[in-house]
């Protein structure tokens, strides 16, 4: 038996007409949206940094309502070259160019007529765009039943297949556990938390309308019903009430604490004094635990704190050095500005990151999504929440000027290869033997750094040759004060 063959010579003819008749309805399909789409995308390209259709003056006039203005023929000479027409005296052109200072426009002789004829029609069409109104709440859970967040779930983790097409599950790409290595894409809990703010993402829109190239490609295969959409809403909604999995919150871990506490001092108290429990195998039990479950919240609190080398936590923006540091070299004192001369060397602020991205809007792999949470934030005006990495314990004291400036130590001498890192970690272990060693060996520029101008003693006995070279260990880098308070 040969599966194969008796499956392709079934029915010929009916799958022949069903091909056909998809090639058809696909080019009926394109044709007519990829005339829209075209103008749409020149309008975009060529058009937008001077003029909004619907929103005003910018560079050059609000365009709504232009076809009616003016004759199609005269749109079609004046986009091309304006400056022909004013030149020739064409008393609309010149009003036009007075009216607006006298800004020239730029000409698109470049542009077919075809091309500008498809941009006038497009302006031409333009409506304003519908918002889509959410039928139900969906800040409120109750707004959604049971089975239609359930529905969500489902169509969320590929588990039952899109009426229209799609067979990539959701949560391939929008994870719902955290993974070690960086995925660009947003996570489950992003797009839930997106979602669910004022002034977040919509949904109905963002599904029908990618928001970026990045966004095109990877959802390209997608054609969501709305009803399929509401869903995946239901879903979010309720995936940002229970939130990602895993973490346990500070109340909880006391919680746990303290039940621990309480059951190895009973076990204690019972084991000395009391002595109702017979065997002692249980107290030995409750107690060994009680500390194991100590000692493993002990080591969880301490990492949070950032005490160790090599920890990396997901940051609330998934900022990444080597992009600007590396591929676009951006100085590190451009963002950590105050290194030089504070003991601290500073995390940028969002309008520092608003100077270049009120201009770059999306990037090669996050799309919109990452940089979004900027002007999310900028609209708010909260603070983005990063989490820090590099911690020295209180009772020791460190200075960025210290090191950056006076001693002209690299940043990369004590935080690695930063430029080459997507995630930013902890490269040292900062330890006290990590300070003292570096102490020990480097030695300071002594002669040609006026910081260094006021230790005398040394100078002459440098220049008497009873030494050779000064090390921080020399000028008081092993004194227990300069580290300690
Ligand atoms: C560099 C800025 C700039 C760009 C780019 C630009 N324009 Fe203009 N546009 C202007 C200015 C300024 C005027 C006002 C007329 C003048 O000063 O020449 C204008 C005028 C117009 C007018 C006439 C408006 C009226 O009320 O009659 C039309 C139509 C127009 N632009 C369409 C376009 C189209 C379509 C594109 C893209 C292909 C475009 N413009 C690109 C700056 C620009
Ligand atoms: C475009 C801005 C920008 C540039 C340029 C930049 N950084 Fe950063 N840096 C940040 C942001 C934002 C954070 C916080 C997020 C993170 O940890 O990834 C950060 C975090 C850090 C941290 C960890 C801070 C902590 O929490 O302990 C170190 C160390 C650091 N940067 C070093 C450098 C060095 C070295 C360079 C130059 C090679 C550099 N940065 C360039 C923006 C920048
Ligand atoms: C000096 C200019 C500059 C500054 C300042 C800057 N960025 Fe960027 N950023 C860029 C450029 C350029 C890109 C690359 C865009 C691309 O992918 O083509 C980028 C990309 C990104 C991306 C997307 C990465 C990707 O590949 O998808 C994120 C997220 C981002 N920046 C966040 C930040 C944050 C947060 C800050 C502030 C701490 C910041 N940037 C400051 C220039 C800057
Ligand atoms: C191949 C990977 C991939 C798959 C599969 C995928 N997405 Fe996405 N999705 C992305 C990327 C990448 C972005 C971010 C692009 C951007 O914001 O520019 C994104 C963004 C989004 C956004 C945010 C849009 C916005 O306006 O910020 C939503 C909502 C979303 N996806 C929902 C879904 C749903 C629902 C599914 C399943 C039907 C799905 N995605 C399947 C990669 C994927
Ligand atoms: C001699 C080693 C050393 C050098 C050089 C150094 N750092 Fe640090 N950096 C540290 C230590 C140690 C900490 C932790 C400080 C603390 O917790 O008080 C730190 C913390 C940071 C932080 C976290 C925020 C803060 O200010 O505490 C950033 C950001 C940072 N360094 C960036 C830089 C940059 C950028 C440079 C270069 C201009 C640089 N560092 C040079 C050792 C160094
Ligand atoms: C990569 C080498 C290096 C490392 C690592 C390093 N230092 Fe330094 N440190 C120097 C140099 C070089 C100087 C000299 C600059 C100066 O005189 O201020 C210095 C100076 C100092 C001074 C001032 C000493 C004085 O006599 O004025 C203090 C305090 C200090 N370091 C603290 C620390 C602490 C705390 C750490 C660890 C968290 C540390 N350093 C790690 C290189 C290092
Ligand atoms: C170059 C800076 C530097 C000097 C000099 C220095 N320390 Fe420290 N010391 C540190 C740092 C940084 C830590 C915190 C390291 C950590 O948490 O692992 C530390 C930690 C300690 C601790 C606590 C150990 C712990 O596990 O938390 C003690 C005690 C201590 N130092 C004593 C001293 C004494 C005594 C001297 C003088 C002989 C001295 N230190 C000199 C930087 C220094």
């Amino acid at each position: 038996m040969n599966p194969t063959v008796s499956k392709s010579g079934s029915k010929p003819t009916g799958v022949l007409l069903a091909a056909l008749l998809t090639i058809f309805f696909f080019i009926a399909d394109t044709g007519n949206a990829s005339a829209q789409n075209e103008g749409k995308q020149l309008f975009e390209k060529n058009c937008t940094v001077c003029h909004k259709i619907g929103g005003g003056k910018l560079v050059g006039p609000e365009l709504m309502g232009v076809t009616q203005r003016r004759e199609k023929a005269w749109l079609l000479k004046f986009i091309r070259n304006s400056k022909e027409l004013i030149d020739a005296g064409d008393p609309i052109a010149v009003k036009v160019y007075e009216e607006n200072n006298k800004i020239p426009m730029l000409s698109f002789t470049q542009l077919s007529d075809a091309e500008i004829n498809s941009i006038i029609d497009y302006i031409d069409k333009w409506e304003p765009e519908k918002e889509k109104v959410f039928t139900v709440d969906v800040n409120k859970k109750d707004g959604f039943s049971q089975t239609e967040i359930l529905r969500g779930e489902r169509l969320f983790y590929g588990l039952i297949p899109f009426e229209q097409g799609g067979t990539t599950a959701c949560n391939s790409c929008h994870n719902t556990i955290t993974s070690d290595s960086l995925n660009w894409n947003p996570s489950a809990g992003e797009l839930a938390t997106a979602h669910m703010e004022k002034d977040g993402m919509n949904i109905y829109k963002s599904m029908g309308e990618p928001t970026s190239d990045v966004m095109r490609k990877a959802h390209g295969e997608f054609k969501l019903t709305e009803q399929e959409v509401f869903y995946i809403a239901a879903f979010l909604s309720e995936y940002k009430q229970i939130g990602e999995k895993g973490h346990k919150s500070f109340p909880e871990k006391l919680m746990l604490f303290i039940l621990f506490a309480v059951l190895m001092t009973l076990a204690l108290v019972d084991l000395i004094f009391t002595k109702k429990i017979k065997y002692k195998v249980i107290h030995l039990v409750v107690i060994l635990v009680g500390l194991a479950v100590h000692f493993n919240l002990a080591v969880v609190e301490a990492t949070a704190m950032g005490r160790t080398q090599d920890y990396a936590p997901d940051q609330p923006i998934k900022f990444s050095h080597k992009i600007h540091a590396g591929d676009n070299k951006t100085d590190c004192r451009y963002c950590h500005s105050i290194a030089d001369y504070s003991k601290s060397a500073g995390i940028p602020s969002n309008n520092v990151c608003l100077n270049c991205h009120n201009v770059v809007l999306s990037g090669r792999n996050s799309g919109k999504f990452e940089i979004n949470k900027i002007h999310r934030a900028a609209k708010s005006g909260k603070p983005v929440e990063w989490i820090r990495i590099h911690n020295l314990p209180d009772h020791a004291f460190f200075s960025h000027a210290q090191h950056a400036n006076a001693g002209k130590v690299q940043c990369e001498q004590c935080h690695g290869p930063v430029a080459e890192m997507d995630i930013m970690k902890q490269f040292s272990d900062l330890s006290m033997g990590w300070c003292i060693n570096c102490h020990r060996d480097t030695k300071v520029n002594f002669t040609d750094n006026k910081y260094y101008s006021t230790y005398l003693k040394l100078h002459e006995e440098l220049k008497a040759g009873k030494i050779d070279s000064v090390t921080v260990e020399t000028i008081g880098g092993l004194d227990c004060m300069k580290c300690h308070y």
